[in-house]
């Protein structure tokens, strides 16, 4: 059994199988933040089951079975890649502060983009003298009280490919050109790591853009700006493929198209009162209930 920050991760009913069980959690700038909600774990789980029926319908390979409860998912249990893929149609958040050239205005990329944070944190001074990489819970120990991290410690740091390995940056800092960075070995092989974005990441963002676009508020279509996507490969047959969750707290959506109109967890992040933020995630779970119609 694994206690994360937001759902435990239970032995399966069937072999092969783990259950996914939602808190009523909310976290934040790498569990700095935290809010207790409740009905929230219901609202994601419905969210989760949603979108991974979409993408079970339109091919996409996923570690999702069936929706077992309120707060719990059937899920096939996978060896986890230690990476949260993010893809994005337009950049925003932290992109922006690695790109400043980004316009202020959203302008979507033709092509998407998709990045790597490699899901430890990096310690770099003043925290310590000799830069290392820890597990995310013992730097949790060691780097954050009060809510506040130690200077120094980069959580989920950015990753920048080259031949000789992958190189982790402070995810919040201008792309360096080719030099820096910590190196490590890459916790998925070229080939894997191309079958990875061409088989699941492109086409399950397609997929779910599509369904958001056909999502009409009273502001318009809803917009998927980006999404956080976790890859496993699945122990029973060691296929690749989409795993953990996929709600509200993964993606950034926008009704109309507009940044002040963020359905998603930027509301929690940028300190809305808790009522309003349930409420977005309630409304979010009915929204998401239309995907599976088609
Ligand atoms: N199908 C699966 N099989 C095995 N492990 C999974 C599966 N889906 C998700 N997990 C893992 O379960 C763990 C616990 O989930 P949770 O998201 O609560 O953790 P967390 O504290 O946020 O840590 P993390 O930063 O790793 O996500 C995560 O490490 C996640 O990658
Ligand atoms: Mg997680």
């Amino acid at each position: 059994m694994v206690e994360g920050k937001t759902k435990q991760i239970l032995e399966g009913p069937e072999p092969g199988t783990v259950v996914l069980l939602a808190k009523d959690r909310l976290t934040g700038g790498d569990a700095a933040k935290v809010a207790e909600i409740p009905g929230i774990g219901a609202w994601k789980t419905t969210q989760t089951a949603n979108v991974f029926r979409l993408l079970a319908n339109s091919g996409v390979p996923t570690a999702f079975i069936r929706q077992l409860d309120e707060r719990s998912l059937l899920c096939a249990d996978c060896e986890m890649v230690p990476v949260e893929y993010v893809v994005r149609r337009y950049g925003w958040g932290s992109y922006r502060a690695r790109h400043p050239e980004t316009p202020a205005v959203p302008t979507p990329f033709d092509e998407l983009v998709v990045e790597r944070f490699y899901k430890h944190a990096l310690v770099l001074p003043p925290a310590v003298a000799e830069p290392e990489v820890l597990e995310e819970s013992v730097a949790r120990s060691k780097y954050l009280s009060n809510g506040r991290w130690a200077e120094g410690v980069h959580t989920d740091p950015y990753v920048q490919i080259r031949d000789d390995g992958w190189y982790l940056h402070s995810a919040k800092r201008p792309e360096p050109e080719r030099d820096g960075g910590y190196r490590i070995e890459a916790p998925a092989s070229d080939t894997a790591d191309t079958t990875i974005v061409q088989e699941i990441l492109l086409p399950a963002f397609r997929v779910i853009e599509d369904a958001w676009r056909d999502v009409t508020t009273e502001h318009g279509p809803v917009v998927l700006v980006d999404c956080k996507f976790e890859i496993g490969t699945r122990k029973s047959d060691g296929a690749l493929v989409l795993s953990d969750v996929v709600d509200n707290d993964s993606w950034r959506i926008w009704a109309g198209g507009d940044p002040k109109r963020q359905l998603d967890k930027q509301r929690f992040r940028d300190g809305a009162p808790l009522p309003e933020v349930a409420n977005a995630y309630k409304l979010v779970a009915e929204l998401t209930s239309r995907f599976s119609a088609e």
